[in-house]
């Protein structure tokens, strides 16, 4: 009795050490919920087996929580008649998806940890799990990011960068979230799997020069000059379902697919990363696991700030 006393005194120490500090940790569900990690993961290999776009979807929502105002799951809030969301947001309509699988995990979790892993947390995990399960990097998750009671569709709309940015665009929107230029080009890898919608990459394919004139072609063939906005193609021409490197080399070939992707292999100041990338696998996805843990960390919600949703969908 004495004993456990002296833990729960210890559990709540480090609580308050972790919340004065605002401090993500790797451990933070080790005694709440230690079946949480195993839990994300199958349940995410088998949401990607049903689908295997799934993986890429929950990387880009992720993404997207992360840049508008942290990593604290506003992303996923619904809109109701008094509340508006970051879901109709420009760069999020007809376009973010997979919220269908957060719930899906955060109801098993309510059964398993009741009112424990917030919504942000389990982003962080499903996002990891899409790149594994599609050969990329293995890295440690910081935990302990709690869920925000607001969302803001103007931060949307403006935080989030366009397909349509020059590489100094991408360069300073990343800079205001903390992160740098290596850190841009290494997170761009994650159009290494996904897929993209023709409005997004027509006017690359139709109107730039820096594109290899048979893949312009080849895309054209889905991606008409008008009509056929919501066609798909894959993000990454060589290797779609397998993460990695070949995004970089399809870069040094003229063969991104946004006008973005593009701008990093364009005689800008991130030419010799890109050039490195495409010939170093290891050294992509050292960058790469650094540059997801970063941005994993931008600003959360920790200690006795925002809630653990009940429902990743409303604020409790
Ligand atoms: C560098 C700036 C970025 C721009 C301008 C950008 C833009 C886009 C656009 C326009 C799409 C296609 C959306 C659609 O057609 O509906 C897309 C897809 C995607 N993005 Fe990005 N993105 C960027 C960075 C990132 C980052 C940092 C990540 C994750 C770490 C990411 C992950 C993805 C993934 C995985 C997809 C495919 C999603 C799917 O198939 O459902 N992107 N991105
Ligand atoms: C990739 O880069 C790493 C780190 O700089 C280096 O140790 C490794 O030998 C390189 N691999 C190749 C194939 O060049």
């Amino acid at each position: 009795m004495a004993l456990s006393k002296i833990f729960l005194t210890l559990i709540l120490l480090s609580f308050l050490a972790s919340a004065a500090h605002g401090q993500l940790s790797p451990t933070f569900y080790s005694r709440t919920c230690p079946n949480l990690e195993r839990t994300v993961n199958m349940m995410m290999f088998r949401a990607i087996r049903r689908e295997p776009r799934m993986g890429a979807s929950i990387l880009r929502l992720f993404f997207h929580d992360c840049f508008v105002n942290g990593c604290d799951a506003s992303v996923l809030l619904d809109d109701t008649p008094t509340f508006t969301g970051e879901k109709n947001a420009g760069p999020n309509l007809n376009s973010l998806r997979g919220y269908e699988v957060i719930d899906s995990i955060k109801s098993q979790l309510e059964r398993i940890c009741s009112a424990t892993v917030s919504c942000a947390d389990i982003l962080a995990l499903a996002a990891r799990a899409g790149v594994v399960f599609h050969g990329g990097p293995k890295y440690v998750v910081p935990l302990g990011r709690r869920d925000a009671r607001t969302a803001s569709q103007l931060a949307a709309n403006t935080n989030l960068p366009p397909a349509s940015a020059s590489v100094n665009t991408l360069i300073s929107m990343f800079a205001a979230k903390g992160l740098d230029a290596r850190d841009m080009t290494a997170l761009s890898g994650a159009h290494s799997i996904g897929l993209a919608r023709c409005t997004t990459y027509r006017s690359h394919i139709y109107n730039d020069l820096d594109v290899d004139p048979a893949y312009a072609a080849a895309r054209k063939q889905t991606c008409p000059a008008s009509g056929g906005d919501g066609n798909l193609a894959p993000l990454n021409i060589q290797n779609p379902n397998r993460f990695g490197n070949t995004y970089f080399q399809n870069l040094v070939a003229r063969r991104g697919l946004l006008h973005s992707d593009q701008a990093l292999f364009d005689n800008g100041p991130v030419n010799g990363l890109v050039q490195l990338y495409s010939t170093n696998n290891s050294v992509f996805y050292t960058d790469f696991a650094a540059a997801m843990v970063k941005m994993g960390n931008i600003s959360p919600l920790t200690g006795f700030n925002g809630e653990i949703r009940r429902n990743c969908r409303r604020v409790n």
